[in-house]
């Protein structure tokens, strides 16, 4: 064991020392709030023992207006204290959303972890959700409690003690509610987040389940995992229901049970009608926060729950390490070796492919479905690691580029995937900084200037992230654009055509010509023919090796004569050689 925290605690801890200072000013006012509390028992033993003996109505007006004064000054303070805890709140949370997002978004590489992405950012509010919550503040109120039992004791011991045990079987309530419902409320939410993504996947996936018929089944397995959650809730909500409830009817009867122990003591001659009043009132006060805390548990046991998790979540996601930027690369890229392990799986898709793209060249990947185009792809792109070999963009491996890959390689992946934005905000990659030229430069390159000119308000139409009003070909070539915007060194394109008509294949083909005679370079995966007729350079893959590599038609030839089967293909690309 180690002295020093682990990573992700240290950034919690820091995290939470951001809101340090205001919380000194949210103790301050607590303590101010708490000495105001007695204003209601100092109150009542005024009025009882001096007002009503002396039978003075200016005391009791003197006395109105200062109590008056004092519960509005408490009321401006608890007031006050509250807005500063919730800006505790919003520091810890600021401090780490950007952090926490990046680092769920680089995770999410890994389709198991996808769903525990999204519950670690629902932790983080449930972190935050404890400021803003009564709880804090009667944790806050709690180191009151005894220096009230202790005002009790002035009054009279009996009740002095009274108070202890009774305050002492409040706190063994509270214990076992933490026993008892912790494990049940976690478990709780697990079934309830289940059902949420069970829904939220069905909700994405409704053109197929609305088409075909399966509506009931699904609805059943939602029902399904709702009954199971709602009964666990049911349970969670039972035991601590039990608890408040006990806890709270246990403390009102300790209020009259101190009330009627005073009577006796005052009839006894032992102590004042006012000081019994009082009492109450004082045991009241001290054991509030107790009760409180307890009432809203689960939110603590929630927060305690996300604290563990963004602990872990933090420390196997550790911070990027800075990094030199790199100016823009040739477009030489120089592949060694290549292995490629989908995240998530231990099974390599690519294995051990190596060639060389120059300034100027386009390659064409070919193969069967299945046999790692998109692996290959992926990789390439910066998206998926590389689990061994190397691969080298004007020089530089390709994490040595870090975040500003995306800069020099324009990538087009084999399902479009679009965000919640306007057309020209999807085009410039989402970036806060409008950039008009460069994305209708971008759409031109794309072919998508004409049909983005037909949308509704042109390149300010708002697209509803991926279910939107666009076609499918529409959706690729606004993902087109998306890929040339910022003018990359390097083109991947993954199956670029699949929904293209015979125009946008035809632009497709006339930007792949202008990347190269600017000396760029350009990689088409693809099973259209039509893709490659730009390409100089061909590469098969098979079960994710590498099979041919070389001069496109050398290779085709090669292909067709290893398996003269397979003619479907060159005979649509043969002719296709005369528009080179
Ligand atoms: N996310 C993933 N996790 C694990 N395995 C994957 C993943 N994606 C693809 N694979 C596997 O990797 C292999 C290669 O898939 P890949 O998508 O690269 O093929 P492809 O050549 O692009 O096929 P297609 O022509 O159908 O697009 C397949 O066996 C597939 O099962
Ligand atoms: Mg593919």
């Amino acid at each position: 064991m180690t002295d020093q925290p682990a990573p992700g605690l240290q950034e919690l801890r820091a995290a939470r020392r951001k809101g340090l200072g205001l919380l000194v000013w949210a103790f301050v006012f607590s303590v101010f709030v708490n000495l105001l509390m007695l204003t209601g028992p100092l109150y009542m033993l005024q009025v009882y023992d001096r007002v009503l003996t002396s039978r003075s109505v200016e005391t009791l007006v003197a006395l109105s207006i200062l109590v008056t004064m004092l519960y509005a000054l408490m009321g401006v303070l608890d007031y006050a204290r509250g807005r500063v805890m919730a800006r505790v709140g919003a520091r810890f949370q600021t401090a780490l959303d950007g952090r926490l997002f990046s680092a769920t978004l680089r995770r999410s590489m890994n389709p198991h972890e996808r769903a525990a992405c999204t519950a670690v950012l629902r932790d983080l509010d449930a972190l935050q959700n404890i400021f803003v919550s009564p709880v804090l503040m009667a944790i806050m109120d709690m180191p009151w409690t005894p220096i009230f039992i202790a005002a009790i004791f002035i009054f009279h011991p009996v009740l002095g003690w009274v108070s202890v045990v009774g305050g002492a079987i409040i706190i063994v309530l509270a214990l076992l509610n933490q026993i008892v419902t912790t494990n049940r409320v976690r478990t709780a939410q697990i079934a309830t987040q289940r059902a949420h993504a069970f829904a939220e996947q069905a909700h994405e996936a409704s053109e197929v389940a609305l088409s075909q018929g399966m509506r009931d089944s699904l609805q059943r397995r939602y029902k399904r995992l709702r009954n199971l959650a709602l009964q666990q809730n049911v349970t969670a909500n039972d035991w601590t229901g039990l608890f408040t409830s006990a806890t709270k009817a246990f403390r009102l009867f300790l209020q009259s049970a101190i009330l009627g122990l005073g009577a006796y003591l005052v009839l006894q001659g032992d102590m004042t009608a006012g000081s019994m009043i009082a009492g109450s009132i004082l045991l009241g006060r001290a054991l509030a926060p107790i009760e409180q805390a307890m009432g809203n548990w689960p939110v603590v046991q929630r927060a305690r729950a996300g604290w563990r998790t963004l602990e872990r979540f933090l420390a196997v996601v550790p911070h990027e390490p800075e990094r030199t930027d790199l100016p823009r690369p040739e477009a030489r890229l120089a592949v060694k070796g290549l292995t490629i392990v989908p995240p998530g799986t231990k099974k390599p898709t690519v294995r051990n492919v190596t060639f060389t793209l120059e300034p100027g060249q386009a390659l064409g990947v070919i193969g069967k479905s299945g046999s790692g185009k998109s692996t290959l792809a992926r990789a390439l792109a910066g998206y998926w690691p590389i689990a061994a070999g190397e691969a080298r963009l004007g020089g530089a491996t390709l994490d040595q580029y870090g975040p500003t890959l995306g800069l020099h390689i324009g990538y087009l992946p084999q399902t479009v995937s679009l965000f919640a934005g306007t057309v020209a905000e999807n085009i410039r990659r989402m970036s806060l900084e409008p950039d008009s030229q460069a994305v209708v430069a971008a759409a031109k390159k794309a072919n998508a200037h004409e049909m983005i000119m037909q949308l509704e308000n042109g390149y300010d139409t708002f697209l509803e992230g991926n279910e939107n009003q666009l076609s499918g070909g529409q959706k690729q070539r606004i993902a087109l654009a998306r890929a040339i915007h910022g003018d990359p060194t390097l083109l991947i394109l993954d199956e670029p055509n699949s929904m293209l008509d015979a125009d946008g294949s035809q632009a497709l083909n006339e930007t792949v010509r202008e990347f190269k005679a600017q000396d760029r370079a350009v990689i088409v995966m693809t099973h259209r023919p039509a893709a490659i007729a730009e390409c100089d350079l061909l590469m098969v893959m098979d079960q994710g090796a590498l099979v041919a590599f070389g001069p496109r038609d050398e290779v085709l030839s090669t292909v067709l004569a290893s398996n003269p089967k397979s003619a479907r293909r060159p005979q649509v690309v043969r002719p296709q050689k005369v528009s080179m």
